[in-house]
């Protein structure tokens, strides 16, 4: 894989942001040109109809690189991930994963509401997957009194977590103990992309631990839409009638696949630059203060600031944004910042030079 690495450009189609750095989330990037050139470029057909070419050719390149027999795009990570739930969970099932999993937080009841899925949590710190808390929780036949545990979902890298990598011999133990007890695994892999490059596990290596897997093509990759859903040919297949049945049918859309692969060819190794800015901006910050945060604990492109106090958290995110520096409240005490391709070594330097005096001026608030 190579890399354009640059940000997209400001012109008259990316028109300059009307702040400085945006570091809010790793979904705000926009395509670059080489990616505006390959959505151009796009040969598409009706991909209802398995007819366009560039969808066809990103679900098999994704199936591939996980080890995986067949792929499914999704317009959401959302939406792939409710798909490999959904084949893995039947109505009043339910689906085992820790309280502050993406699946749980931030999909609306998605799984829920569509999916009739019934869900139990696990605490955890930093989203850090302990495999033996988990399967001792799995009940997998819960006869007539019990719900019946069908499957575990996890996320690599966590999200809420700050960006937390699932260390592979848990993933490991939590796969071998599924097998035994009849119970599947689902990966939110929105970010798996980051946790090969921070560890340079392969990404067979993390696919072959898990029934289905979905990663997002639009955060840290940098393409505006896309996720891809990968299983067994035989789940896949089903994902792809619940798809239609969501209203995820899309037709000419290769011209969003095409974005995909070309984010997929050129985006991946360039997340390790991400990654050595939020570890500037955690060290940064920790030095301010390091009840703010541990930089030691920042393993990929998210940092997350504690705040003594709700009001300093709020201080300190409001004259962020007055010095164009936006960052986003995860909480009434935690701040997340999040590195991604539209910021590039210049907007690190901004952000270096002014948040430490706002973040002294917060903790005095
Ligand atoms: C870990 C994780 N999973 C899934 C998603 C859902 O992706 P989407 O916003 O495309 O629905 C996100 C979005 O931020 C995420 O962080």
């Amino acid at each position: 894989m190579g890399q354009d690495g640059a940000p997209a450009a400001a012109t008259a189609m990316n028109p300059p942001r009307g702040y400085l750095v945006d570091l809010r989330s790793d979904t705000l990037t926009r395509p670059t040109a080489g990616m505006r050139a390959a959505i151009a470029d796009a040969a598409v057909g009706d991909d209802v109809y398995g007819e366009d070419p560039e969808v066809n050719a990103l679900e098999t390149e994704v199936a591939q690189l996980l080890g995986h027999e067949a792929g499914l795009f999704c317009p959401t990570g959302s939406m792939a991930n409710m798909l490999g739930v959904r084949m893995l969970v039947a109505p009043g099932q339910e689906l085992l994963c820790d309280s502050m999993a993406h699946v749980v937080r931030a999909e609306l009841g998605g799984h829920a509401v569509l999916g009739q899925v019934s869900t139990r949590t696990w605490a955890s710190e930093r989203g850090r997957l302990d495999a033996e808390t988990a399967l001792q929780m799995a009940v997998p036949d819960g006869g007539p009194y019990l719900v019946s545990t069908a499957a575990y979902a996890v996320e690599n890298t966590h999200n809420f977590g700050g960006g937390t990598v699932q260390p592979v011999a848990e993933l490991r133990k939590l796969w071998q103990g599924s097998r035994e007890q009849g119970v599947a695994v689902h990966l939110d892999g929105a970010r798996l992309w980051n946790a090969h490059v921070a560890t340079g596990v392969p990404l067979a290596e993390y696919g072959s631990l898990a029934d289905t897997v979905s990663v997002c093509l639009s955060k840290g990759l940098g393409a505006p839409v896309g996720s891809v859903l990968v299983g067994s040919a035989a789940l896949i297949a089903g994902a792809r009638v619940w798809r239609k049945r969501y209203g995820g049918g899309m037709r000419q859309v290769g011209v969003l696949a095409a974005a995909c692969r070309y984010a997929l060819a050129n985006h991946v190794e360039r997340l390790a630059v991400d990654h050595a800015h939020a570890r500037r901006l955690a060290e940064t910050l920790g030095a301010v203060d390091e009840r703010l945060c541990d930089p030691a604990g920042t393993e990929t492109n998210i940092v997350i600031t504690e705040w003594p106090e709700p009001q300093q958290a709020a201080a300190f995110t409001a004259a962020a944004a007055g010095a164009g520096i936006r960052v986003s409240a995860l909480g009434p005490r935690a701040v997340r910042l999040v590195t991604h391709l539209d910021i590039d070594e210049a907007g690190i330097d901004q952000a270096c030079d002014l948040l430490p005096g706002i973040a002294k001026a917060a903790l005095q608030s």
